[in-house]
């Protein structure tokens, strides 16, 4: 038998009253508000993608009375400027000056890496409701980490089969020089390549930049049968633009992720009309939850939905989840986590699941821009599960 010294009997003594006060505790902390740590873009090229995401978020939770896991919820916003060598910083304020249950954000590739960090640092929750950085939920992923929107490789793999399909041959990738830029080139490459495509070049200039004449004259040089773009926000609505009036369209398509013609019509105007894009979302998916939701964010915001708002109101819909699984106590934090692993959302996109990364498996769309709509014309790749290299909860 094992002897009992004064130590262990401290030990032990220490550890009932602990226990002991556990109930006490919890309804302590069961009486403040949940805090949501939310680092969205509220100015700058990605202000109106952050302004959605957030607008989306809150919907979700008011649908639900405001409550998560019958608790209170407190928003904390902080505006990150699309700025990654601010990203830790603001991270770290959220978590250790305001004591956050959940990290929810960013749209920027690399503010989210950052994110990703201290979340992977201090065992913070976090959801990211945008950025595709593939790292996220590949060589980073770890247990408290999901994502409800997409990977960079998963929305642009697809456009490269798809241009194959257009029977493309040469092509030129253009993008800002950053982690979503370069991984979308690379996966659209890759999928191109899988039947013969090349990329003849690729052409990267500085995040946000927006002055493309040099570029687009050098395409013109280069003479592809397609042009595949990531842009976003601000950026991709003047990519658009300026595409259309260099008349490189009436020799070549101009392709890319969804994203260059999300959120961005009405600013295109005729510029965009005929874009193929793919995506997991589209505006007139004729999915029950996808007409409601579009009329109830109408209904809020006075806008029309996009895939933003979208991302934003499915990152609502896995924080109810979870947090009702558990009862609103978010140190609860296994629980917390196995049940969003197991979660069904229903999203407008369609209902999803996430795979073993936390990523969203997903069908991409491939859609095409007809006046004001990215209308569906078809699935570019079905139930598509991000390869997620190098993770090691995917093996
Ligand atoms: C990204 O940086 O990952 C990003 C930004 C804007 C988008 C999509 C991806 O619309």
């Amino acid at each position: 038998m094992k002897r009992i010294t004064r130590r262990t009997m401290i030990a032990g003594t220490a550890l009932s009253s602990t226990a002991a006060f556990l109930p006490f505790k919890f309804a302590i902390a069961q009486n403040r508000p949940i805090k949501l740590g939310v680092m969205l873009p509220y100015s700058g090229t990605f202000a109106r993608l952050g302004k959605n995401i957030d607008d989306g978020l809150r919907m979700a939770l008011k649908e639900n009375g405001n409550k998560l896991g019958g608790r209170d919820v407190e928003y904390i916003v902080l505006d990150d400027e699309s700025n990654p060598a601010k990203g830790a910083e603001n991270a770290n304020k959220l978590v250790a000056r305001d004591k956050v249950d959940c990290l929810i954000g960013s749209v920027h590739s690399g503010v989210a890496m950052a994110m990703v960090k201290v979340a992977r640092d201090t065992n913070t929750m976090l959801i990211i409701p945008n950025a595709g950085v593939d790292t996220a939920t590949g060589e980073a992923c770890a247990p408290n980490i999901f994502r409800t929107s997409f990977s960079n490789w998963q929305v642009s793999h697809p456009m490269g089969t798809a241009a194959l399909g257009m029977g493309h041959k040469r092509a030129v990738g253009v993008s800002w020089q950053y982690a979503a830029g370069q991984e979308q080139v690379k996966a659209f490459a890759e999928g191109f390549a899988s039947g013969g495509g090349k990329i003849e070049k690729e052409i990267y200039l500085p995040f946000p930049a927006v002055e493309f004449q040099a570029i687009l004259t050098e395409i013109a040089g280069i003479k592809p049968d397609v042009v595949y773009a990531f842009f976003a926000g601000g950026g991709a609505a003047k990519f658009v633009k300026d595409f259309a009036a260099s008349g490189l369209g009436r020799s070549m398509q101009l392709v890319g992720s969804g994203f260059l013609t999300d959120g961005t019509l009405e600013a295109q105007g005729d510029s965009a009309e005929g874009l193929q894009t793919t995506l997991h979302y589209g505006d007139e998916l004729e999915i029950p939850k996808n007409i409601s939701f579009r009329n109830a964010f109408k209904a809020n915001t006075g806008r029309d939905a996009d895939v933003y708002a979208v991302q934003g109101y499915d990152t609502g819909q896995l924080l109810l989840l979870g947090a009702n699984a558990v009862g609103g106590d978010f140190s609860a934090k296994q629980k917390l986590i196995q049940s969003m692993e197991s979660a069904t959302i229903d999203s407008p996109r369609g209902a999803f699941t996430f795979s073993k990364s936390h990523n969203p498996i997903q069908d991409i769309y491939l859609r095409k821009v007809v006046g004001l709509s990215n209308k569906v014309i078809g699935v570019a790749a079905k139930a598509v599960v991000d390869p997620a290299r190098g993770c090691s909860m995917a093996t």
